[in-house]
């Protein structure tokens, strides 16, 4: 099933325009919707400690802040963006294209939701599209996924997105970690043309 190749991007606004979804640049006054995907256990025990849950408001501003700063610094096809539904307006999750630590040469993807957002879509549509941004506006041919063993939700939304299993590393954020690659031809594949992912 792939219902999510409608992708429009406005390079001065940043924004990302998907079927159900729009993705926009974060702004300060997102700091409650922030804490409610930043702060959930669920989302932050697989971001930690790279980015510790974060529960408090004036703290979240300040690391919206960063990130504000980061993804404006940062050209096209990378940034970090705010997931809103289109339907409530609300944001609902958020999704950051950036180069891996430590050599910075590889392109990685990743994409929190809110909890109570889970399990329409939202994730794989949103990784889609930024995906797709990259490979039809900047040229790219490969991006990655970085997964903590066990996490077998973004296992699956990877393989939704039509990545397939590369390999464990410990190479960043000194963390032990399997890699998955998309490669651009495999974006649009009907059905997603990976490997099974390794038992947990
Ligand atoms: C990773 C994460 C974003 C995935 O969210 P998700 O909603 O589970 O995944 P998807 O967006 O791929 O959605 C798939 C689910 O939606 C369902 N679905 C409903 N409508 C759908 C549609 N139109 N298209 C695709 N899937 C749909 C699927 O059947 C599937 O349901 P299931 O989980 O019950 O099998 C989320 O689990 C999360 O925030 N995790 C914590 C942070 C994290 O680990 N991030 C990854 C590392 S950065």
């Amino acid at each position: 099933m792939v219902e999510h190749r409608h992708v429009k991007l406005d390079p001065e606004t940043r924004h990302i325009e998907t079927r159900r979804l729009v993705l926009r640049p974060w702004r300060l006054d997102d700091d409650a919707a922030a804490c409610a995907i930043y702060g959930a256990p669920e989302v932050a025990r697989w971001l930690c400690p790279a980015l510790p849950a974060i529960v408090d408001r004036a703290e979240m501003r300040g690391m919206l802040g960063v990130w504000i700063a980061e993804s404006d610094a940062a050209e096209l096809p990378m940034g970090r963006w705010a997931i809103t539904e289109k339907r409530s307006g609300q944001v609902i999750g958020g999704v950051a294209l950036l180069p891996l630590p430590p050599e910075r040469s590889d392109l990685e993807i990743g994409w929190q939701l809110a909890p109570a957002m889970w399990g329409h879509g939202y994730g794989a549509e949103a990784g889609h599209a930024v995906a797709h941004q990259a490979f039809e506006n900047a040229g790219l041919s490969e991006v990655f996924a970085v997964i903590r063993p066990g996490n077998h939700r973004a296992v699956a939304t990877a393989r939704r997105v039509g990545m397939e299993w590369v390999g464990e590393t410990d190479k960043y954020y000194g963390l032990t970690l399997q890699v998955y690659r998309l490669w651009k031809a495999d974006l649009d594949l009907p059905e997603p043309a990976c490997a099974d992912a390794p038992e947990a």
